[in-house]
C-alpha cells in the first residue's frame, strides 16, 4: 500500500487524467427569444432560444470547453421531417450565429430525422420497412445544410447503413471536404435515452428503434458497424451509451486507429443527478469517477451534460 499512502504519491502514479479538452457539451436549441425551458426528467438541462444559447456558450468558452453538440427542438414535425434541412431551420440559424460570435469553438451538429418526424423514427418507413435510399438522401440534405452555415463536424445519429458514405459524398461534392464526420457508429437500442426523448418529444409512435440501433447483447455487431463507419470515412467514431458499454469502448480503442468518442447519455446523467439529490451519491465524486472510468476504458472524447461542472472542478 505504499503507493497509496498519501495524495501526492497517488497523483504521481495516476494513470488516467480527465481533461477539459476531452469534453463536448450538448445543447438543445429552440425557436423564440429569452427562452429557458426546463425538461422534467432532465435536471438543469434546458430548451434554449438562440440568445440564451449564446450566453451559455460564452460560459463554455470561459471554461475552456472546446466543443459543443447541437440538437434542434422543433414543434414543426411532418411525415418526412422536412424542417430539419430547412434554410430557416432552428439549427441552421443557431449554427450561423454561433459561428459569428465564437468562430473558434468546435461546433458539432446532430444529424437525424427523429426530432422532426411525426412518427418519431430516425428513418423513413415504407410500409413496415425502412426506405434506406430516401432516408440517406434526407440525412445528407441535413448534413449539407448544417455545413452551409458553418458546422465543423456533423454527427449522424440515425444508425442507417451507409449514412457516413452518403453524407461524405454529398459534402465533398459541395466543397465541404473540411467538414468532419463524427459518426454515432455503435449506438445501442438502449433504455438510457428517456430524458432525451422527453426533450425532443421523439419517442417512436409505433414500434421501437431495434430495427436500426444495435442489440445490447452484441459485441460483434458493434465492431462490424464501427469498422464500416471508418471505411466509409468517419473521422471520429462514437459509442453510445457509455457507462454500460465500457467493454465496447475498450475493444474499439485497441482495434481502431481513429479517435473514440463516448456519449454519457441523458439517462446516465439524470440517474446521477436524481441520485445525488437523494444523497445516494456525492455528486462531484461520482461524476468524476464515472467520467474517469469512461476515459480509462479508452474514450478520447466524452460527450456529457456534466461538462460545465466538470470543467469547473478540474480548474481548481
Ligand atoms: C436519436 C438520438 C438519441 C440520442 C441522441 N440522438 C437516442 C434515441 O432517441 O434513440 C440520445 C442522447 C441522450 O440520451 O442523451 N437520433
Amino acid at each position: 500500500m505504499l503507493l497509496r499512502k498519501n495524495e501526492t504519491i497517488r497523483k504521481m502514479i495516476s494513470e488516467t487524467q480527465l481533461k477539459v479538452e476531452n469534453l463536448i457539451m450538448p445543447f438543445f436549441v429552440t425557436e423564440g427569444i429569452n427562452i429557458k425551458k426546463p425538461i422534467k426528467c432532465f435536471p438543469k438541462i434546458f430548451h434554449l432560444s438562440i440568445d440564451n444559447l449564446l450566453k451559455e456558450i460564452e460560459e463554455i468558452d470561459k471554461l475552456n470547453i472546446p466543443a459543443i453538440l447541437i440538437f434542434g427542438v422543433s414543434g414543426k414535425k411532418d411525415k418526412i421531417g422536412s424542417y430539419s434541412w430547412s434554410k430557416s431551420g432552428i439549427v441552421q440559424k443557431a449554427v450561423k450565429e454561433i459561428k459569428l460570435r465564437f468562430p473558434e469553438i468546435i461546433l458539432i451538429t446532430d444529424v437525424c430525422l427523429c426530432g422532426y418526424k411525426s412518427d418519431g423514427h430516425c428513418g423513413i418507413f415504407n410500409g413496415s420497412e425502412i426506405d434506406i435510399n430516401l432516408t440517406l438522401k434526407y440525412l445528407s440534405k441535413i448534413a449539407l445544410s448544417h455545413s452551409d452555415y458553418g458546422a465543423d463536424f456533423v454527427a449522424p445519429s440515425a444508425m442507417m447503413a451507409g449514412q457516413v458514405k452518403a453524407i461524405r459524398n454529398v459534402l465533398n461534392k459541395n466543397g465541404f471536404n473540411n467538414v468532419g464526420i463524427l459518426d454515432y457508429s455503435a449506438k445501442f437500442a438502449s433504455n438510457f435515452y428517456g430524458p432525451f426523448r422527453e426533450s425532443l418529444n421523439s419517442n417512436p409512435k409505433f414500434g421501437d428503434r431495434k430495427m436500426y440501433q444495435l442489440d445490447y447483447s452484441n459485441t460483434n455487431a458493434a465492431l462490424k458497424r464501427m469498422e464500416e463507419s471508418i471505411k466509409e470515412g468517419a473521422d471520429i467514431i462514437m459509442i453510445k451509451p457509455a457507462l454500460a458499454y465500457l467493454d465496447i469502448i475498450k475493444i474499439a480503442k485497441q482495434k481502431f486507429n481513429v479517435p473514440i468518442a463516448a456519449y454519457n447519455v441523458s439517462g446516465e446523467y439524470s440517474m446521477v443527478k436524481f441520485g445525488s439529490e437523494k444523497h445516494i451519491f456525492n455528486e462531484k465524486n461520482i461524476i468524476l469517477e464515472i467520467l474517469t472510468a469512461i476515459k480509462r476504458a479508452g474514450a478520447d472524447l466524452i460527450i456529457t451534460y456534466h461538462a460545465k461542472d466538470v470543467a469547473r472542478w478540474l480548474k481548481k
